[in-house]
């Protein structure tokens, strides 16, 4: 109950999803970024928190860095840790359901041509970070959406763990607080983002939509 109290917005119902929805496809078009405080459906957010809390520590990895074929652990860039949604809970299969929604939405709103999608659960404890980077690089990766949601009931100031988003001409970047429902979306190949240090246990979704890069003389099938 008290997880349904820090509501505002964002209720589960068919008008409200298509309103965030919308709200998303509209700043993707003028900023190319756009961040949602309460916008995870309370029911949602209760279930992957619920999931994360049967989770045992022992099924979170060490994330790695770069294409997934050629991952390489580097832990002055990020000491997160990370669990791929595979969509064998529940939980997992209501939050792919969920993106699956915002990807056919994004692909009729803005014709993007979002093709498939994967995602994982990450867990900063005190003191990990994930240094400023780029999800994508022209030409290289082909993820062109990322989206990061965010499971931290109570989230305070002091926290830390803040994610900063730097478009250009915008030195300070923009923060994000990862407070439980929040929501944050943003062109991969266009913004430089980091997280900074936490204070205490922080965990969210990171997720990515890709285009279709295969061609006849180059097979680039999804994971
Ligand atoms: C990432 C990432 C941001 C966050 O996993 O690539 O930038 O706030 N995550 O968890
Ligand atoms: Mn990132």
């Amino acid at each position: 109950m008290a997880i349904a109290l820090e509501y505002t917005a964002g209720g589960d119902d068919a008008a409200g999803r298509e309103q965030l929805f919308a709200t998303i496809a509209r700043d993707l078009l003028e900023k190319g970024y756009s961040i949602n405080p309460c916008a995870m459906a309370p029911e949602l957010a209760q279930s992957l928190l619920q999931k994360l809390h049967t989770m045992s520590e022992r099924q979170f990895v060490p994330a790695g860095i770069g294409r997934e074929q050629e991952q390489m652990l580097n832990t002055f860039v990020r000491t997160d840790k990370i669990c791929w949604i595979t969509g064998e809970s529940d939980a997992g299969r209501q939050w792919l359901e969920w993106a699956a929604s915002l990807q056919t939405f994004l692909n009729r709103r803005l014709l993007l041509g979002l093709f498939s999608f994967e995602s994982h659960f990450a867990h900063y404890g005190a003191g990990d970070f994930y240094r400023r980077h780029c999800d994508a690089f022209k030409g290289g990766s082909n993820r062109v959406l990322s989206i990061v949601a965010y499971l931290n009931p109570g989230w305070l100031p002091g926290d830390g763990g803040e994610l900063v988003i730097y478009p250009e001409g915008v030195p300070a970047g923009i923060k994000v607080t990862p407070a439980l429902g929040t929501v944050a979306v943003f062109l991969s190949e266009d913004f430089e983002h980091e997280v900074l240090p936490a204070r205490r246990d922080r965990f969210s979704i990171a997720g990515w939509y890709r285009v279709n890069s295969s061609s006849a003389r180059r097979a680039d099938p999804p994971l």
